[in-house]
């Protein structure tokens, strides 16, 4: 019997699920999937090709853009537009969401190299994507999400996205070149010992955060696990449990994580997979955005952990 179910397979049977579907979120995914091969080749010969280093130029938040981020951000632009599936995209690293075809089916929010300041040291990176409805608004908030998404760069390449049933996870066989089902239902296991956070920003975090922080690290056996990559952060506690935490602090009076582009799709998964985030008290996926590259304080993981967290607020 046949037990290997490629991510296209997984995708047409979900499809089936849905009576009227016409095939459209099946050929947008595939489109993402297919973007997230070639962007997981050139990781893999990072140092050998032209990718490394600086590109001198800055991005819309002024940071430095590295060379794998323009290149994969171009894929993803130009392999999504092709895909006949897109009202608007918008990027992390684009200043605006471009318009493609304002009759598309689904509009696109993505991060497409998320964890830059890991990209030269071959720690995990990750591309996220977040889908919605295209009605010709693009400020929704994150529940009106249809599907989202990540691919993490790490020893092995994952897929992991939901589409509001559930989260499964695909690992990509370079032999093949396909992402096979390896992790069906994710669930996240209830948090014991991990919790994930920047101390170097301890002096700056408000009382609260430090309070939690100088509680918990009195229990037993805790752990500190924390990449710089949120995709590797979110990953290993949607996998082994915990708490992570990207609080606001001094530099950052409204918190450093953007609210589309990296929180709503990881917190759509995260609570599928049965975990919770908050924002400041409230579930991020009731903020309505004011802007497109919004962002706020973010924290998310196994229930028993956030709700633990929330004693401190
Ligand atoms: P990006 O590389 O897309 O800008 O995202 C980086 C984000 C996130 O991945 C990570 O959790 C966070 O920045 C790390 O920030 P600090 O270096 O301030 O800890
Ligand atoms: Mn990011
Ligand atoms: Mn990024």
């Amino acid at each position: 019997m046949n037990t290997i179910t490629t991510l296209t397979e997984f995708i047409l049977k979900e499809e089936r699920r849905y009576k009227n579907a016409t095939g459209s979120f099946t050929l947008l995914l595939t489109h993402i999937e297919n973007a997230a091969k070639i962007i997981a080749s050139h990781i893999k010969r990072t140092g050998l090709v032209d990718i490394l280093g600086k590109t001198g130029a800055k991005n819309v938040y002024y940071e430095d853009v590295q060379k794998l981020d323009e290149f994969s951000n171009k894929l993803l632009v130009d392999l999504l537009s092709e895909s006949g599936q897109v009202g608007y995209l918008a990027s992390e690293e684009l200043p605006e969401a471009i318009e493609v075809d304002k009759k598309g089916q689904y509009n696109i929010f993505f991060d497409p190299l998320d964890g830059s300041s890991n990209i030269d040291t071959n720690i995990s990176i990750g591309t996220i994507f977040s889908i919605y409805h295209n009605d010709g608004n693009l400020l929704k908030p994150g529940k009106k999400q249809v599907a989202s998404g990540y691919i993490i760069y790490g020893s092995s390449v994952m897929f992991v996205y939901t589409f509001g049933n559930g989260v499964n996870g695909f690992t990509l066989d370079p032999g093949i070149g396909s992402f096979l089902l390896s992790r069906p239902n994710i669930k996240i296991p209830d948090g014991k010992t991990i919790y994930s956070i920047n101390e170097g920003y301890y002096n700056m975090y408000e009382s609260s955060t430090r309070k939690y922080l100088d509680t918990i690290k009195k229990e037993e056996n805790i752990t500190a696990r924390y990449v710089g990559s949120m995709v590797a952060d979110i990953h290993r506690t949607l996998i082994k449990g915990g708490i992570f935490l990207y609080p606001r602090y001094t530099k950052k009076p409204n918190g450093h994580i953007r609210l589309m582009f990296e929180i709503n799709p990881l917190a759509f998964i995260i609570g599928q997979a049965g975990g919770m985030a908050v924002s400041d008290k409230k579930n991020p996926l009731d903020i309505t955005p004011q802007k497109l590259e919004q962002r706020a304080p973010i924290v998310m993981g196994s229930k028993n952990e956030v709700e633990k967290y929330l004693e401190y607020c």
